[in-house]
């Protein structure tokens, strides 16, 4: 096997309390090299990883699983640690009832005492290993039994319906959904404009990037004719989607999927997004920018794509390359952008 690349990974295997055999059965999270050694010891290897490019990859022999999933006893659970603390509540409801030992590593910028208490609501035994190339390893033993499941949770949040107006829809929220369920201020912009985006009524429309599923769900009850689809590339985002989808009786095809694939594979009326500028981590505005130029190709005659964000990142300028892009709406920290390619700009 070729060395792990990330730290947290390599401190793993010394600092947690199982070194994994033939003998144990073992789920490993957000890491497909870790999924792979942890393959090569003879254990039993289930997988779950967040991203759908990660799942993807996870090699042959080992079992995909999703926190959808009720699992069998296990011994050991171990992988990256998430930097959320609701994601890592939902983590730890998932698998403390498995009965398993967990050991998680992460950038030790990353974590805060506070996980410490997340995990000893699950479990009785909560220990940190010390720290080595800037990473550290948390890890949580014998489980706390009984306690129900919490996740996935529920809001109303008042969104527009079609002609004016707004009335409720029940947003669903997994532990690692962006703005946990709640309406990001760059999204509310963006609904604020919602009449003039569905003026001409689309029918072909993509939400790239859908989270709770807020703008895919708003899209298909103002259209009940139009096809909606949505893409998340994290589980919790598609999760979320699909189930606030189905929490109000809509119609969308939600994929957990990179969006950017999605798009190409048809054309489209609307495209709309309050994009990503991070990739796990670290700043990344390459997907963004794909999108920006695969959406402008893939539009219908007279479609449009509509974004919403702060105002400080670039892709004003990038939509400006394909056609007319002009500033919708605008406030102290936030833009909503329209790009109707063809029309005036060009490189
Ligand atoms: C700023 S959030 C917006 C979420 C939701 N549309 C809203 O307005 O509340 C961006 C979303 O894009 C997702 N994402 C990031 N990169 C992606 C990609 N390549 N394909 C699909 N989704 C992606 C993230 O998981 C996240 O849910």
């Amino acid at each position: 096997m070729p060395p792990l690349p990330e730290p947290a990974d390599r401190l793993l295997l010394e600092e947690s309390p199982i070194h994994p055999g033939a003998s144990h059965t073992v789920l490993v999270l957000d890491s497909p090299e870790l999924a792979a050694h942890t393959l090569s010891t003879g254990a039993r290897t289930l997988a779950f990883c967040d991203s759908a490019s990660e799942h993807h990859r996870l090699v042959e022999g080992v079992e995909r699983v999703t926190p959808d999933e009720e699992l069998d006893a296990l011994d050991l659970v171990w992988g990256r640690l998430p930097r959320d603390l609701d994601a890592l509540d939902q983590l730890c409801s998932w698998v403390a009832p498995t009965g398993a030992a967990l050991a998680l590593g992460g950038r030790t910028k990353h974590m805060s005492p506070t996980m410490n208490s997340v995990l000893a609501r699950h479990f009785a035994t909560v220990e940190a290993s010390l720290g080595r190339e800037k990473s550290r390893v948390l890890r949580a033993l014998h489980p706390r039994t009984g306690g129900n499941r919490p996740w996935p949770r529920r809001r109303e949040i008042d969104l527009p319906t079609a002609g004016g107006g707004a009335s409720p829809l029940e947003i669903v929220q997994h532990g690692a959904t962006f703005a946990s369920g709640r309406l990001d201020p760059a999204t509310a912009l963006l609904l604020d404009r919602f009449d003039t985006m569905i003026n001409s009524e689309p029918g072909q429309v993509l939400d790239w990037g859908s989270g709770a599923g807020i703008i895919a769900s708003t899209l298909s009850r103002a259209l009940p004719d139009a096809s909606v689809v949505a893409a998340d590339l994290s589980w919790a985002g598609w999760a979320a989607t699909r189930d606030t989808v189905a929490s109000n009786t809509l119609t969308v095809d939600a994929h957990w999927d990179d969006a950017n694939r999605v798009l190409r594979e048809r054309h489209w009326d609307l495209v709309v997004s309050n994009p990503p500028f991070h990739a796990g981590a670290a700043k990344d505005s390459s997907a963004t920018l794909t999108m920006i130029d695969l959406a402008a190709e893939q539009l219908l005659p007279g479609g449009e794509v509509w974004l919403t964000f702060n105002s400080h990142l670039p892709w004003l300028a990038r939509m400006r390359r394909h056609g007319q892009a002009e500033v919708v709406a605008q406030n102290r920290g936030y833009t909503v952008a329209r790009l109707r390619p063809g029309r005036g700009g060009g490189r």
